[in-house]
């Protein structure tokens, strides 16, 4: 059985479409583990209270530096055997700890084509430009905020003037390309 952690620090949109797509994880052969969120208040806390979740909830403030919370993010992943970690709108560089003991087995979802616009606000920032190809990408974290070799990509052309309509279907697209990516790189390994 592997094991996943899910980092988040928001919403939980993406967390809770990732619980769904593994709730059978004995036909799986994979199950979610814990949920890590650096933000006391964010809503995904509510969710994972409906899935039992076991949680590991932080304030970096209350931390010296990275490398002290990333540690400690750490000794929880080992103790639940934590195969894969994947980011779920967790909004923090991933620091050396992680990524060394992580080496390749750390993956995020960005609401954009990248490397096309990094960042926080990926679908705002394409609809401002004014492009008319939108999409989800999922790669493997690296010291590059949204850089990483890409492991999937799903595009939709949207020619509306909403906004709010638009963000709709990119985390439509979300909810299906990141736990059908997540199963497969779990069967690949
Ligand atoms: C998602 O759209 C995700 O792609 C984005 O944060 C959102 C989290 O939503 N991540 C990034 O922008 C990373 N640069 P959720 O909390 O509802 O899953």
């Amino acid at each position: 059985m592997k094991h996943l952690a899910v980092f988040a620090s928001g919403s939980g949109s993406n967390y809770e479409a990732i619980e769904n797509a593994f709730l059978d994880s004995n036909k799986e052969g994979c199950c979610v583990s814990l949920l890590v969120s650096d933000s006391p208040n964010a809503f995904v806390l509510e969710r994972a209270k409906k899935f039992n979740r076991e949680t590991f909830v932080f304030n970096p403030k209350n931390y010296e530096n990275k490398e002290k919370y990333e540690k400690d993010i750490l000794d929880r992943l080992i103790k639940h055997d934590i195969d894969l970690i994947c980011l779920a709108g967790y909004m923090r560089i991933i620091g050396d700890t992680l990524l060394e003991a992580y080496q390749g087995r750390i993956i995020n979802i960005h609401p954009a084509l990248l490397p096309s616009f990094k960042g926080k606000n990926g679908i705002e920032d394409a609809f401002d430009y004014g492009v008319k190809v939108f999409g989800v990408t999922i790669h493997y974290v690296s010291k590059e905020v949204d850089g990483g070799k890409i492991i999937a990509q799903r595009a939709i052309e949207y020619y509306g003037n909403s906004l709010q309509e638009l963000e709709t279907y990119i985390h439509e697209i979300e909810h299906e390309l990141y736990p059908e990516t997540i199963k497969k790189l779990i069967k690949g390994n």
